[in-house]
């Protein structure tokens, strides 16, 4: 993909396509509920689309009509041994939430995944799972493939601190309990996303979340429902964040989910001194919604600690894009989650970063970045990274010349039309 520097202002208004951690939630919460499931907005991209396929690889009914799917649950314990290996493509949230699933189930499982996920460290969800009694394995006992036997109505609730800040952990041990015998108790240090405590609850199981703490009772039935997936923040972070620096932009993203264990880049474009406003605030199943204005503005560095990390994990690299362009210098700390991603997007946004001449520092936990200088186009990696690609391509529409976004398809993980909206909004 070649795109021109110098991009004149973003205007018009936007959607952005559906959450990904909410699409792979209502996909398997349905799945394994009681009755059919209506669900509205659904992200259609490659990870999404393993997590459907793996769900009919277990004999669940799955109808698509475009963006809307019906689901037709089978219930807890009816899920069907699948013919093969289920194959859990690049995503994460696929093969860990899954686990937590198939722990419980009176079969056994194999999950896989390509190159990049079978170097994902997977010992975070294989250590809990079998504190649950759970059997699993990995390669080295922390990569997959996972192979999974079954549990013989074995699994047992645990009370577990979450050593990484981990939506997919808490998640994976959440969906176990609901095979398990006894309640589960997890304590949360730092916070993240909590759609699955949400969607549980919008489909009648009762949990406790609170102070940290998130209690769930074990024997407990999900109900089919009907469900609107709120726009993805994450998707919608890229255009935030180039409608600040585009010169005369002033843009409006539609429908855009503002759970606020999401809404850390908010926070940080906010302190850089981003004009952002939110407009349409409201509830729809149980997650906040919002319509949100971006007008352009001169950005400011500012600092980034490991507390809220969890809010805005996925949106280190289109902040670090953010800082090479603001005046000042941003520093990113206690982000060292960012190693074990579809890539180790510390190094991957500095690496390229530093081609087109920002003046960035790699640390062990973060970034140093010095902004305000000019870039220059360059023949970027993607390293075939759905958000590294997304956020060079941002970088790319304010640097000098043309730059090249090498095997920016992966875009297809989380955006497929992450391109033509892009330009829609340069028109
Ligand atoms: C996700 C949780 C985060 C995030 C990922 C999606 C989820 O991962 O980076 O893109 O849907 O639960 P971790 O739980 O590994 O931090």
């Amino acid at each position: 993909m070649i795109i021109r520097g110098k991009a004149n202002k973003f205007k018009g208004e936007i959607r952005v396509p559906g959450d990904k951690s909410i699409s792979h939630r209502s996909i398997m919460i349905s799945s394994i509920a009681e009755g059919k499931s209506d669900i509205y907005g659904i992200l259609k991209s490659e990870d999404v689309k393993r997590t459907i396929e793996a769900f009919k690889s277990m004999g669940v009914s799955i109808l698509e009509y475009g963006d809307r799917i019906l689901i037709e649950g089978v219930g807890l314990k009816g899920l069907k041994r699948a013919a093969g290996p289920i194959y859990c493509g690049n995503s994460g949230t696929t093969i860990r939430l899954l686990a937590g699933i198939l722990v419980g189930q009176d079969f056994s499982s194999t999950l896989t995944g390509d190159e990049s996920l079978s170097n994902r460290p997977m010992d975070r969800i294989i250590k809990p799972l079998r504190k649950m009694d759970g059997k699993i394995a990995g390669k080295e006992d922390k990569y997959p493939p996972l192979e999974i036997r079954p549990s013989q109505g074995q699994l047992k609730g645990i009370e577990y601190e979450l050593p990484v800040a981990s939506a997919q952990v808490k998640s994976a041990i959440l969906l176990a309990t609901l095979y398990s015998k006894g309640a589960t108790r997890i304590i949360e240090g730092k916070i993240t996303r909590d759609h699955t405590e949400r969607m549980l609850k919008h489909f009648g199981c009762e949990l406790v979340s609170e102070k940290g703490q998130i209690y769930m009772e074990s024997n407990q039935s999900l109900t089919g429902q009907e469900i609107t997936i709120p726009g993805d923040i994450s998707s919608a972070a890229y255009f935030i964040v180039a409608a600040s620096l585009i010169n005369d932009s002033n843009i409006i993203i539609r429908g855009v989910g503002l759970n606020p264990t999401r809404t850390g880049i908010l926070k940080v474009l906010d302190k850089m001194r981003a004009h952002i406003k939110i407009l349409n605030r409201r509830m729809v199943n149980n997650e906040p919604v919002g319509d949100i204005q971006i007008i352009a503005s001169k950005l400011k560095g500012i600092s980034i600690d490991g507390k809220i990390m969890g809010t805005l994990i996925d949106e280190i690299p289109i902040i670090a894009v953010a800082a090479a362009f603001a005046e000042g210098k941003t520093l990113i700390k206690g982000a060292e989650e960012l190693k074990y991603k579809e890539s180790n997007r510390l190094a991957a946004i500095s690496e390229e970063l530093k081609k087109m001449g920002a003046r960035v520092d790699l640390l062990a936990d973060g970034l140093i970045i010095e902004g305000g200088n000019e870039l220059e186009a360059a023949s970027l990696n993607s390293y075939k990274d759905h958000r590294i690609a997304m956020a060079l391509s941002i970088a790319a529409l304010l640097a000098n010349g043309e730059s090249k976004i090498v095997d920016h398809e992966c875009v297809n993980i989380s955006y497929p039309n992450f391109y033509d909206t892009l330009f829609k909004l340069l028109d």
